[in-house]
């Protein structure tokens, strides 16, 4: 079975996959947006092993267990906070989508959700976000032969057409 780049409107919290992702900050001890809501759902037991990380640098990713969610892992990652495109944004954002893709390479995970990672708080412009983040799942599928599902989850239906139609312009069907 061919691996499947999968495009929805949900709330990240609610998938029972191998790992969601989190777009967290250099603390990787909260925050709000979808690092917040993944907290809430995943209970207090999240921030105590985050803790334990010693934080996290922008463009790379650590894992944790899921606790109460119903995903088995958190993989939080940094992106760039946008500051115009020419602050080297672009490389960072790349690198945590391959750090994130790494990291569940070494924990043999088979699916993996993502938020539109340094999209929301950190400004980054979701048309150029989604194809780096679609652009690195088509290197990791043929990095990794062991992934099932990619998803990428947006929060609203303008968001979702974003990711479609870069999707379209890669070639992912
Ligand atoms: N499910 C899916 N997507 C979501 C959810 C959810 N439950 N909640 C928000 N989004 P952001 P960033 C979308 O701001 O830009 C935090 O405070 C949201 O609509 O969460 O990387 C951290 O601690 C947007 O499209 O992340 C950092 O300080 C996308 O997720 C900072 O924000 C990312 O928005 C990171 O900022």
């Amino acid at each position: 079975m061919p691996p499947t780049i999968e495009i929805i409107q949900a709330d990240i919290t609610t998938l029972a996959v191998d790992a969601i992702v989190n777009a967290a900050n250099n603390t990787l001890l909260g925050g709000g947006g979808v690092d917040g809501a993944i907290h809430r759902a995943a209970g207090p037991q999240l921030v105590q092993e985050c803790a334990g990380l010693m934080g996290c640098e922008t463009g790379d990713a650590k894992i944790t267990a899921g606790y109460r969610l119903p995903a088995r892992h958190v993989i939080h990652t940094v992106g760039p906070v946008w500051q115009g495109g020419d602050k080297g944004e672009p490389g960072l954002l790349e690198s945590a989508y391959r750090r994130c893709f790494e990291v569940a390479h070494q924990y043999g995970l088979k699916s993996i959700a993502f938020p539109a990672v340094s999209a929301g708080v950190y400004g980054y412009p979701m048309r150029e976000a989604a194809v780096i983040a679609i652009s690195a799942a088509q290197n990791a599928i043929c990095l990794y032969p062991e992934l099932e599902r990619i998803i990428f989850v947006q929060f609203s239906e303008p968001a979702q057409q974003v990711y479609r139609e870069a999707a379209a312009r890669l070639g992912v069907k």
